[in-house]
Order: C-alpha cells, then structure tokens, then sequence
C-alpha cells in the first residue's frame, strides 16, 4: 500500500472510531503527537476540574474541615474502587495510594510473611521485570531471610514446587510490550500453594485485566500511566477479599488503623483493604487521579483494548509496508492478542532517531539498548496520527 493508501485509510478509520469523542475530554497539546500513554498519560479536563475544586474551595474554604464534611477521608477507596471496576476486581478490593515500588513492597511482604515457612522459601521474580521491581523484590526476600530466584515468566511453571512461598512479575512487560498468561501462572503457582503479585503497570487502562476471575492474590499498578492520574500519581494495591483480613502489611501508619481517631496504643488492621493505606492520603494528586478515571466510566475497558489493538495492528501494518526494509524491526509480539498497549520498535540508531521524533513533536521514548517504546492510546491518538509517524520513520534512515 502506497504511504498515500496508508494515509487514505487513516481517514476512514477515524472517521468510523468508536472512541473519536473521548479525545474530547482531554486537553492536549496542539503541537505534539503523544505516544507515550504508556509513560504518563496526558492532562484531562476532570483531572484538572478536581484538582481545581480541591485547591479553590475544598483547602481555600474548607480547610481542616474538609477531612470530615467532604471526601477526603474516602478518597483513597473511592479512587481505589473506579480502578477495581476497570481491573475487573470486585468493590472495596483495590486502594490508592504510595507509589508503585512502595505499593510492591507492601504486598510481596503481606505475602511473604502469610506464606513462608523454613522449608517455604523461595521468591522468585520475573526476570524481565522493571528494575524497580527485582530490586523491590530482593529487599523483601532478604529481609524475610527467603531465597531469591529470578526467571522469565514462561518458565515459571518449571521452577514452581513445595518451595516457593511467593511469585511476582508483570502482566505485560514494559520494554516488549508481551502479555504474559496471567491465568496459568496464577494457576500453577496455586497449584503448589504459592502466593502471587502481580504488577499490572502497564496492563491498567489499557487491557481488561480480569483479576477477580484469574484468581490473583496481590496486584500492584501504576496512577500515571494508562489512567492519566498526573506525574507522580498514587499507585494501587489489590489484595483477594478471602486474603485481606488473613495478611499484614509492613508499614502499620495509622491511616490503615481501625479506628485512626481514637489514637490508641496499639495497632488494630482495619477490616478489608483500608489495612494497606499507612499516612495520610495525598489528597491533591489523589484527586487528580480520581478525576482522571472519569474516562473510563464513560468508555469501558472492552471498547479500549479493541480500540488499542487496532491502532497497534494499523502501526504493523505500517512497519511492514514502509519500515521493514530500512533497519527496523519489530521486537514486539505482532499477534494483538499477545501485545498490550505499547509498540517496541527495534533500531540500531534508537536512541538518536527518538530525539529527532521528539524535536518534531513524536512524543516517544528510547530504552536501551535500542527500543523506540511507541504507546498507542487509543482514548486520544487517531489513527492519523500514527501515519503521521510512520511517515515520519520511512524518512528517517
Ligand atoms: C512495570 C513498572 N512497575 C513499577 C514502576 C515504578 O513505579 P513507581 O515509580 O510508581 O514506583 C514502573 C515505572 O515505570 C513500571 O513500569
């Protein structure tokens, strides 16, 4: 297909794109292409109409006050609860807060501490996982005195046995963009009586994650990236209702106490997952992340994963077309059922040709040693803007 074709069929899509009105409800800058959803989603007007109302009257007027006459004391399930409903885990099972590395930490402990023994001993992480992650991991292995054992997702099931007392790795990994079997990992870690964590960072807004049907003990993920929540958003916390109320987090605040106000001497765990909160919540930026999950009330989870897939298989299309033959490849899944939400595209001057994308306004990232990470979210990207970089990369070499 000529790169004219290429940019004929752009039209037609977006003019057929189910998801065309959701840009609408973001605010985005009139001179960039952003492809990096994936990294921090961009400003929507809820995000800012929260962040608004919780400076000018809810700090403004109502101060101290607002702890108990407005929602601040709930936000935490609140926001926790909007991210439940698109992570497929039942009300009253997730809670925002931390970030995601504090969030990790607090969870591999719970697990940790519910299900190791002297002979239970072994934690094992996904040896692809984002640095953050291992280095979380080992901290929590040392510390609880477990083995730790790292190995790629797919081999998991061949190192489970009576050993492992926890698992932890991503559902989608964050420089190929794979989807890993979230179902049977779960599964064969039960199977030998092992807890798992999982880290939905990049699965969260993007792709249904089917928690409470998968079976997952613990998940963790992201406020920044795919849900919009604003740099530095709070992150989440899932834990299985039938687990809650058996597991202990390692940092008692009191926040996360039965009863806060009566300041007792001692720490009681609050019933439920309001246990996994420590301090204070940060209510400015939890309110932006409140804000910026209206989206997804109004555009479900299903309409976006098809909406992403086709954007991604449009984007191969492309490559195959106009890139293939001038040193790129592909070091993504080219099957949409086994890529998430972002595009790895693989070329030796990677790191050069993402900071010529960005002076033209591509907005896309570089990792090493030679990825070109292309998120395509379909909630704001057109599929015109996809050609657009495709043209972009056929004059890049
Ligand atoms: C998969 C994954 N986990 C964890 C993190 C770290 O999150 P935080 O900065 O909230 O600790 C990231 C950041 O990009 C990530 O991609």
């Amino acid at each position: 297909m000529s790169m004219s074709s290429y940019f004929a069929q752009a039209e037609s899509l977006d003019a057929a794109n189910p998801l065309a009105p959701a840009r609408q409800l973001f605010d985005l800058p009139s001179d960039q292409r952003y492809f990096l959803g994936n990294s921090l989603g961009p400003l929507t007007h809820a995000a800012r109409e929260a962040v608004n109302q919780a400076v000018n009257a809810e700090w403004k007027t109502g101060l101290v006050r607002t702890w108990h006459d407005g929602d601040w004391f709930s936000l935490a399930t609140a926001t926790g609860n909007r991210i439940a409903h698109i992570i497929g885990a039942p009300s009253g099972s997730v809670i925002a807060g931390d970030s995601t590395s504090i969030a990790l930490f607090k969870v591999l402990s719970a697990a940790a501490q519910k299900n190791a023994t002297p002979t239970r001993n072994v934690l094992l992480c996904d040896i692809n996982n984002f640095p953050t992650d291992r280095y979380v991991a080992r901290s929590v292995a040392d510390l609880f005195h477990l083995h730790y054992k790292e190995c790629a997702v797919s081999e998991m099931a061949t190192h489970f046995n009576d050993n492992v007392a926890v698992a932890t790795a991503s559902m989608i990994d964050f420089r190929s963009s794979e989807i890993h079997d979230v179902a049977s990992v779960t599964a064969a870690a039960h199977a030998v009586g092992a807890l798992v964590v999982w880290d939905l960072a990049h699965a969260t807004g993007i792709i249904p994650c089917d928690v409470e049907r998968h079976g997952i003990d613990f998940a963790v993920g992201c406020g920044y990236k795919y849900i919009n929540g604003g740099p530095g958003a709070p992150a989440f916390m899932y834990v299985a209702p039938h687990l809650v109320n058996d597991v202990q987090q390692p940092i008692p605040g009191w926040f996360g106490h039965d009863a806060p106000f009566a300041f007792e001497d001692t720490y009681r765990p609050a019933q439920g997952i309001a246990r996994f909160s420590s301090g204070t919540t940060n209510v400015l930026s939890m309110k932006a992340l409140h804000g910026a999950l209206e989206v997804f009330e109004k555009f479900p989870i299903s309409s976006i994963r098809a909406g992403s897939i086709a954007l991604g298989d449009y984007f191969i299309a492309g490559f195959d077309e106009h890139l293939s033959s001038s040193g790129f490849s592909l070091g993504s899944p080219r099957n949409s059922g086994a890529r998430g939400g972002h595009v790895a595209l693989l070329h030796d001057r990677a790191q050069e040709l993402t900071e010529e994308l960005i002076g033209d306004g591509f907005i896309v990232d570089f990792r090493p040693p030679n990825v070109i990470r292309i998120a395509l979210s379909p909630l704001f990207l057109r599929f015109d803007d996809v050609a657009a970089l495709i043209g972009r990369l056929s004059d890049a070499t």
